[in-house]
């Protein structure tokens, strides 16, 4: 396991706790009572869950786990994921409810009601079918958060085609490997995108992604920015059709076709511990079971009472889980902000849950220490009265900014939800239960009702309370991944060859368990980082980085930050010559910055670049990276006696403080 920072220490010493109010528990939607009756028969109790939707046609089997890894689940059902987010609600008398309060970044304001999202799904639906998209096809789609993006979603899953969708600060290069490697045939973008008040290009960075990219047939372009944006919009005949030409001119009316359960729903790329990212399956009746339920009992959400925001983004699973599918499969009516929190104001997030008068409000614990920097008087001039559950996801939420988030953002009166999960799991997997659990700063806790988690050792042996060890899920369960597209191999020695005796699926997380039993978890114990809740592989960024003609080799950590929760910290060998002059020295450093933004993203951007003569090594070649964490964190280096070259370390240290 890794070494612990000081942030995880401090987590581990926590022991406040905090129980739910009496009003609040005599309401919830879940009880105790749920862990129990799950745990009794799983398959029933999921099968409950089941129910939450609308089938075609009823399964026969819950779960077929005979061909292990790859789950089965709710076999022989038959439902449409469209209609049971959109067109059910209608029918039940819901069309004039507002589904989507979406609000743009320069403060234009629209609010769909279901009737209203039902009729632009099915034109979208429409659409695709018009351009040849059928079952199975893969659409890309990368858009700003704009009511479109959703109805991109719900258009795939209509018809079963299967939708990529990647964030839009991804580059092109980073676009084009997606839309190689899932062969997509359309791809959705906008013109640009407003960020922090300004009109951004986005179809500039989609044509240099598709330059010679053979699948692609069509790429639909929504107008966003119009003519706010320099330079205009390239095009390509043929090729390009704008949405409101295509979609806008499409009948409202489309009869929505069952699929199988285990039809594919999505795909969604995320860092691996090798440069290439993973492509996750995700089906359809299990993971819309999931998403709903999980929404229901986390959030404790009343359909038709609360106004719910999450405020991440529809490229990551967090968007597609919990601002799409569980939250329009359960009828929610949702706060959309496209933009960043602090344009045109720091206040921005509590001057829209004032004006929307939000009553639940999940984001990531990167952005609220983001508003505990810039104080607690900017919350205090907003009513935030409306909230009554507050959540977190993405990474450790430290104690300090748990207790801040209660009291200045949730009133002390909110109960939190930190809640543990990944791309692979689908949904959320361990959280507290409002109403329910005590909660502790800093702890996941418990897995859900239906749920099951473990911590263990190398050999896969549970460890006892205060031990420490790894995640692992000992259950298969509905949300699950189905694989990583076109690899088999790569979804068997990922997740399951670690504890391939016990059958264990391994979440690549160290975790420990307190004196009550209650899950900590202590982050990645493979070479991700996660940075701001992103997932960044250090391979990813060293193949950037080597990808450079003045790079020799690189080597990068993630280290501690008191803000984005880990930083890139590069570590490189520069060619002959350009390390020897300082002032190019700097200039090549940022040039190496920009030069990452560019192949995968500025999120991947490194915090600091550190120019090395050489970089510690085994004697089997491989790169030392504790002893760069200790560097890069500021530590006493440790234990230097496996490297070749022991003297390596003080070279590099030197050269740190000569430059500080
Ligand atoms: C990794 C998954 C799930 C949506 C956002 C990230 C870390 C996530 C927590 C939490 C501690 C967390 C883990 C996990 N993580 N939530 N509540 N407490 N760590 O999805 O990009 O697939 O990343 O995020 O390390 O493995 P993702």
């Amino acid at each position: 396991m890794t070494k612990q920072s000081p942030a995880l220490d401090n987590l581990l010493t926590e022991s406040r706790t905090f129980p739910p109010s009496e009003e609040f528990a005599a309401k919830a939607n879940a009880t105790e009572q749920w862990y129990a009756d799950a745990e009794a028969d799983p398959e029933a109790f999921w099968e409950r869950q089941a129910e939450r939707l609308h089938w075609q046609t009823k399964w026969s089997q819950v779960l077929d786990w005979s061909n292990a890894p790859f789950a089965k689940w709710f076999v022989g059902g038959k439902l449409n994921v469209a209609y049971n987010c959109v067109d059910r609600h209608v029918e039940n008398g819901h069309g004039d409810q507002v589904a989507i309060h979406w609000v743009g970044e320069p403060g234009d304001t629209r609010d769909i009601t279901y009737a209203e999202l039902h009729r632009e799904v099915c034109k979208a639906a429409n659409a695709l079918l018009s351009l040849g998209v059928t079952a199975n096809d893969r659409v890309a789609i990368q858009l700003p958060m704009i009511p479109e993006a959703i109805v991109s979603m719900l258009a795939c899953a209509r018809i079963g085609a299967l939708h990529s969708v990647v964030f839009g600060g991804f580059s092109s290069s980073a676009l084009r490997s997606r839309v190689d490697d899932a062969e997509a045939k359309v791809v959705i973008t906008s013109d640009g995108q407003y960020r922090r008040g300004k009109a951004m290009p986005m179809k500039a960075n989609v044509d240099e992604a598709l330059d010679g990219a053979d699948t692609v047939e069509k790429v639909i372009v929504v107008r966003r920015v119009g003519d706010d944006l320099e330079g205009g919009v390239p095009w390509t005949e043929g090729r390009d059709v704008w949405w409101h030409d295509l979609v806008d001119a499409q009948s409202d009316e489309h009869e929505p076709e069952a699929f199988d359960s285990e039809h594919p729903l999505f795909i969604l790329y995320t860092s691996g511990t090798t440069g290439k990212p993973k492509g996750i399956l995700h089906t359809s009746g299990g993971y819309l079971t999931q998403v709903a339920y999980s929404h229901h009992v986390v959030f404790d959400h009343k359909p038709g009472e609360d106004v719910y925001w999450c405020t991440a983004d529809i490229g990551w699973i967090t968007g597609h889980s919990y601002i799409v599918y569980g939250p329009l499969a359960n009828r929610a009516t949702q706060v959309v902000y496209e933009g960043t929190p602090n344009t045109p104001h720091e206040g921005r997030h509590w001057e829209i849950v004032q004006n929307y008068k939000v009553t639940i409000y999940y984001t990531a614990p990167t952005l609220i220490r983001t508003f505990m920097k810039w104080g607690s008087d900017i919350p205090a001039k907003y009513d935030l009265s409306s909230l009554r559950l507050i959540g977190s996801v993405g990474e450790p939420i430290n104690p300090e900014a748990w207790v801040w988030y209660r009291k200045h953002i949730g009133g002390d009166r909110c109960p939190i939800v930190d809640t543990w999960w990944q791309t692979e799991t689908g949904a959320i997997m361990i959280s507290p239960l409002p109403g329910v659990t005590h909660a502790k700063p800093g702890s996941a806790q418990r897995a859900l009702p239906g749920v099951s988690a473990k911590v263990v050792d190398n050999d896969g042996n549970e460890v006892p309370r205060n031990g420490g060890g790894y995640l692992v899920l000992d259950k298969p369960w509905p949300a699950m991944l189905r694989g990583v597209w076109g690899d088999e191999q790569r979804y068997r020695d990922t997740y399951w060859a670690q504890y391939a005796e016990q059958g264990y699926y391994f979440a690549g997380d160290g975790a420990k368990y307190d004196a009550d039993g209650d899950i900590w978890l202590l982050g990645r114990v493979d070479d991700v980082m996660n940075v701001s809740g992103h997932r960044i592989s250090t391979t990813e960024v060293e193949s950037a980085l080597v990808s450079h003609p003045t790079v020799a080799e690189a080597a990068v950590v993630g280290a501690t930050d008191p803000t984005t929760g880990q930083g890139i910290v590069a570590f490189v060998i520069l060619r002959g010559g350009v390390a020897e002059d300082e002032a190019g020295g700097e200039k090549a450093i940022q040039e190496l910055r920009d030069h990452v933004a560019k192949e995968i993203g500025p999120i991947a951007k490194p915090r600091q670049i550190m120019v090395v003569p050489e970089l510690p090594k085994t004697r089997s070649g491989k790169i030392m990276r504790r002893l760069l964490r200790d560097v890069a964190e500021n530590r006493e280096i440790g234990d230097v006696t496996t490297l070749a070259d022991s003297s390596v370390m003080d070279l590099i240290s030197k050269g740190m403080k000569s430059r500080s």
